[in-house]
């Protein structure tokens, strides 16, 4: 979607709809108070009818209003307006932009941006209103053979600010929404790619396209005999068992001053998971496609940092495998020297994601890194514990965990935290090795972490367990597209 910015008043726009706010009990907006002048009381009179009452939800589309010069207006219900947060303005885009695709509109002239959204300023709600937009108008139809030619008309939105004073500052939210937009949608379309198309070798190609769209990125691709020589024997454990070789793909930009520390995003890269020798039961192991959303969320965080030119050092690394069951797999009880020298026992092949990240992390050393935030489809736990609606954080640092929790809620990406405390180290101790790859029932997710916890003791480190975000199931089973937006934000706050 085109997108632009201008100010002036409703009466005077020429455009194929104006989209306008009424809150709850029957209240006009500042904008819809504009048109209600403009047009000889034409709202207000409607609305005594009881045609709309403003709840967040409803929405009412006029024709020929007269004293305007637009074809249509929107009214859009945006409910009350003390209440209204940043999940009450998201609904309230999301429903306008529903509704307009129904209407044979072209263009359209939103006012929505002008609603005031408790402690958020214009930038916030111009990039969040480019970023939601784009997000529900998202759809994955690469593989359907008829390309059923899409019947949608709506081309372009101009978002209006008050004066010409934040013309300004709001084209370049509306800029940052954009480059936002394009990373959600890449790290969107990876996910939803099959894993027949989307192997580790596609990853690594797919990594070499976006370096040559981004000259600022710069991307190398380990094979399994660079990995082996680095002795990464944990990472190439997981892919022993499958057709497809393991690539490592790392991203470096460096758009920030030369001597600060690069930020390092490792993602869990694995392109279809099905456990391995402690295979996966049948059921939604479609799903199991979604286990590289890490993975993706690092390249579509990389390629929004780059549309942007953001001022930061920021370090992409990628481990990427397929987990299948085969003669040359992995057995339970198997045991491998990690990268780090410490030695795993696989008490269960269906816990691999842990493999691969602990030799990321080790290699994420080099970078020198002012801090590590790994992104990993993890557990089922964490769905368990957290449900869909929050990632799951656990970290050595609690100020990096503030400000990820921080950028979460500017993004509308939420985490929360666990804990991450010492007593749960004993769950992974093995009578063989260093570790045990598994932590029993309890506190799955926890346990987790504390194994990637033993592989960062020199960095500052958070660990983001999406895999109750990374993708919706269902009848309409799609990735999401999270925490771009959360590792975006953080990366703009960063840059500050
Ligand atoms: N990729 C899965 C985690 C997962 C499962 C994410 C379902 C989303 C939905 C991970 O590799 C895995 O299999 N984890 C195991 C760990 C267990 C064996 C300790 C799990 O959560 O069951
Ligand atoms: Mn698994
Ligand atoms: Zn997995």
């Amino acid at each position: 979607m085109e997108f632009s910015i201008k100010s002036g008043s409703p009466e005077k726009q020429r455009t194929a709809c104006i989209v306008v706010g009424v809150c709850e009990p029957r209240k006009l907006t500042t904008a819809a108070k504009a048109i209600d002048s403009a047009s000889k009381k034409y709202l207000s009179n409607l609305i005594r009818r009881g045609d709309i009452e403003g709840k967040l939800g409803q929405s009412l589309l006029l024709h020929n209003v007269p004293g305007m010069l637009c074809d249509r207006v929107l009214l859009v219900g945006c409910g009350k307006e003390r209440d209204l947060d940043e999940r009450q303005y998201r609904k309230i885009i999301e429903n306008s932009i529903k509704q307009l695709n129904t209407t044979g509109a072209n263009d359209a002239v939103s006012y929505l941006s002008e609603l005031n959204v408790k402690g958020r300023d214009h930038n916030w709600k111009i990039s969040r209103a480019v970023e939601f937009t784009n997000h529900v108008l998202y759809e994955f139809k690469e593989f359907k053979s008829k390309n059923k030619r899409s019947t949608k008309t709506l081309k372009k939105i101009t978002l209006t600010v008050p004066s010409r004073r934040e013309l300004p500052s709001g084209d370049k939210a509306a800029k940052i929404g954009n480059s936002l937009s394009k990373g959600v949608k890449l790290a969107r379309d990876l996910g939803n790619r099959p894993a027949n198309v989307c192997t580790p070798s596609y990853l690594a190609s797919q990594a070499q396209q976006l370096a040559k769209t981004y000259k600022t990125l710069k991307v190398k691709v380990l094979d399994e005999a660079a990995m082996k020589k680095l002795e990464m024997n944990s990472l190439l454990s997981v892919s022993r068992g499958s057709a497809e070789p393991a690539k490592l793909i790392t991203f470096e930009y460096y758009g920030g001053k030369k001597d600060s520390k690069p930020v390092v995003l490792v993602g869990k890269g694995v392109t279809f998971d099905t456990g391995g020798i402690s295979i996966k039961p049948s059921p939604a192991m479609d799903e199991m496609k979604y286990d590289m959303c890490g993975a993706a969320s690092v390249f579509g965080t990389m390629s929004a940092i780059a549309d942007m030119g953001l001022p930061v050092n920021v370090v992409g690394v990628v481990p990427a495998v397929e987990n299948m069951p085969s003669s040359t797999a992995t057995k339970p009880g198997d045991i491998f020297t990690s990268m780090s020298g410490q030695t795993i026992e696989v008490l269960n092949t269906d816990a691999e994601g842990r493999l691969i990240l602990c030799d990321a992390l080790s290699y994420s050393e080099r970078f020198n890194p002012a801090a590590v935030v790994d992104i990993a489809t993890l557990t089922g736990a964490c769905v368990m514990a957290l449900g869909s609606h929050a990632t799951g954080l656990l970290s050595n640092h609690n100020p990096l965990a503030k400000d990820l929790l921080n950028a979460g809620e500017t993004a509308g990406d939420r985490a929360w935290q666990l804990p991450l405390w010492d007593e749960y180290q004993q769950q992974i101790d093995s009578p063989f090795a260093d570790m045990a790859n598994i932590g029993g029932r309890e506190a799955g997710t926890i346990t987790a972490a504390c194994f990637l916890s033993r592989f960062t003791k020199k960095f500052h480190w958070a660990h983001l367990d999406i895999a109750g975000t990374a993708w919706i199931s269902g009848k309409n089973k799609c990735a999401t597209g999270r925490p771009v937006s959360l590792l975006t934000q953080y990366l703009l706050d960063h840059a500050e």
